[in-house]
């Protein structure tokens, strides 16, 4: 739980003479700990890694604070997705001077993404940073903090074969204790054309099912209830020792035999937590198997919703891309998809933009979205990435007006798809796990159904974390609204 943490000057405790030792539930500081904020940007995956930082950083004295000015140590965990991404840090951290100025003890470092990609320059460009650690070196922290504290810049960029925190219980920041993810792989090995990540993150790894699952069952054990198992591409999970995912085919015939994907890893979360919702993101398109889809079929714990983008509708865009399936074949995955679990609902991320993008690709774009109608989705503006295969093969040249318009289009079309997906709920009861109070009402709560729909609804009774039976009154195109009639099973 990411507690507040304030310094008090009177202790009504203990007083020993040169710290004030003070009970944890005082919310007040312990001269002894330091406070560490951390504000993380980016993917689900960037926040997770947070929690694996805040828990390493614990073991060294550090407790998180939401309270930026009494922070010792901020760390920014970054992004590097889009350009957008990385100027938001370079804001940020223009912002930090003023702090700096008043507190000049604070230390500063960047993680993650743009840690990796901009490595030493980071320091050479931006004077205020003192530390820079790319995202599978979170482990060395408390060596790289010590430099820092004697005055020295420290540096640690490095990407691991096996590193996966697997032994590292994550410490959960601004947690509701009702939803967690655990991370099982790291890393990517599609090298679309267009992304920054493999390079950022490195080659992909799976984690050990046997942490995933102790993890899991913690989380229970704690009182979470919903859970998303996350990668970069979950569906290419394959544990087969350690390792990476590219030299399975080097591995023994034993261990080859024995190795479980992730079909199998879905099957065992949902098995070992019945009582647990499951979700899982993000799935890629030329990865996701039939099995996965029937195990999703079979257990009820685990939801009905995946997140599979597609990223363009033209099969030549695709093939810029190297995305390595057709617009044939994705579309012959969702039918499958369809038809196993009619009620699933499916979300996307799209490009526009990409080089050579024509008005013929971006209609193709327009229709294969008429197709599918998703429920949601994220949806980009190309930005070239320096060090892209795109960024050093072609040309960025798609005018930014035509960029904004297309954005535009496949926006306004996304909208009217996803009023046609929740207007399918209307009348119908749905299971939600409350998540918490609703943004626009403090008389409503705000859950989710299992096809990952916002659910609002009078608060009544229940609290977060009760899964609850709403019969659907109304909607917008993202939200559900309707009233409680009763717990729900699963309870
Ligand atoms: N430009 C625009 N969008 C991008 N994405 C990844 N790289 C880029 C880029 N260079 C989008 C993709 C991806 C999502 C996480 O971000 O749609 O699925
Ligand atoms: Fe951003 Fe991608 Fe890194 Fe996530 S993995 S933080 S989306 S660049």
């Amino acid at each position: 739980m990411n507690s507040e943490v304030k310094k008090v000057e009177k202790n009504p405790y203990q007083y020993n003479g040169d710290y004030t030792l003070i009970d944890n539930e005082t919310n007040s500081k312990n001269l002894l700990e330091k406070n560490l904020y951390i504000e993380s940007y980016g993917c689900a995956m960037n926040f997770s890694d947070s929690e694996i930082v805040a828990s390493v950083l614990s073991k060294k004295g550090y407790r998180t604070t939401n309270t930026i000015t009494n922070a010792d140590l901020i760390l920014l965990n970054t992004c590097s997705i889009r350009e957008k991404a990385e100027e938001t840090i370079r804001k940020r951290l223009k912002t930090f001077n003023s702090i700096k100025k008043i507190n000049k003890q604070v230390k500063i470092g960047i993680l993650g993404c743009m840690a990796e990609r901009l490595k030493d320059k980071l320091i050479e460009e931006e004077k205020i940073v003192d530390l820079v650690v790319g995202p599978d070196a979170y482990k060395d922290l408390p060596n790289l903090i010590d430099d820092v504290e004697k005055g020295e810049k420290a540096i640690n960029v490095l990407l691991s074969k096996d590193e996966t925190y697997a032994d590292v219980t994550p410490e959960r920041l601004n947690s509701n204790g009702v939803n967690a993810f655990i991370s099982i792989t790291r890393g990517c090995d599609n090298m679309c054309t267009f992304c920054v990540v493999p390079f950022t993150r490195g080659r992909e790894r799976s984690r050990d099912p046997q942490s995933i699952i102790e993890e899991l069952n913690d989380l229970r054990t704690k009182g979470y209830k919903e859970i998303t198992l996350l990668g970069q591409n979950v569906d290419s999970y394959l544990w087969y020792g350690g390792g990476l995912k590219k030299d399975f085919h080097k591995a023994s015939e034993i261990k080859k035999s024995t190795a479980i994907n992730f079909a199998k890893l879905l099957e065992l979360c949902a098995l070992s937590q019945p009582k647990i919702r499951i979700r899982f993101s993000t799935s890629n398109p030329q990865d996701m198997s039939i099995d996965v889809i029937k195990i999703m079929a079979k257990y009820n714990n685990i939801c009905n919703h995946i997140h599979l983008p597609v990223q363009s509708g033209s099969n030549k865009i695709l093939k810029a891309m190297n995305r390595q399936h057709t617009r044939e074949e994705y579309i012959d995955l969702i039918e499958n998809i369809k038809n196993i679990i009619p009620e699933c609902s499916i979300s996307h991320d799209m490009i526009v933009g990409f080089p050579e993008e024509t008005e013929e690709d971006h209609k193709k774009t327009l229709q294969l979205m008429d197709t599918v109608k998703y429920s949601f989705g994220y949806m980009f503006k190309y930005s070239e990435r320096p060090g892209t295969l795109a960024h050093r093969k072609l040309k960025d040249n798609v005018e930014e007006s035509t960029k904004k318009r297309r954005l535009n289009e496949i926006v306004e079309l996304q909208q009217k798809h996803s009023l046609i997906r929740t207007k399918e709920f209307l009348n119908k009861t749905v299971e939600v796990l409350i998540e918490k109070t609703s943004k626009k009402s403090k008389l409503h709560w705000s859950g989710r159904n299992s096809e990952n729909t916002v659910v609002v609804f009078p608060k009544e009774h229940y609290k977060v974390g009760d899964f609850v039976n709403i019969k659907i009154t109304d909607c917008t195109s993202a939200t559900l609204l309707g009233s409680a009639i009763g717990y729900s099973k699963n309870n």
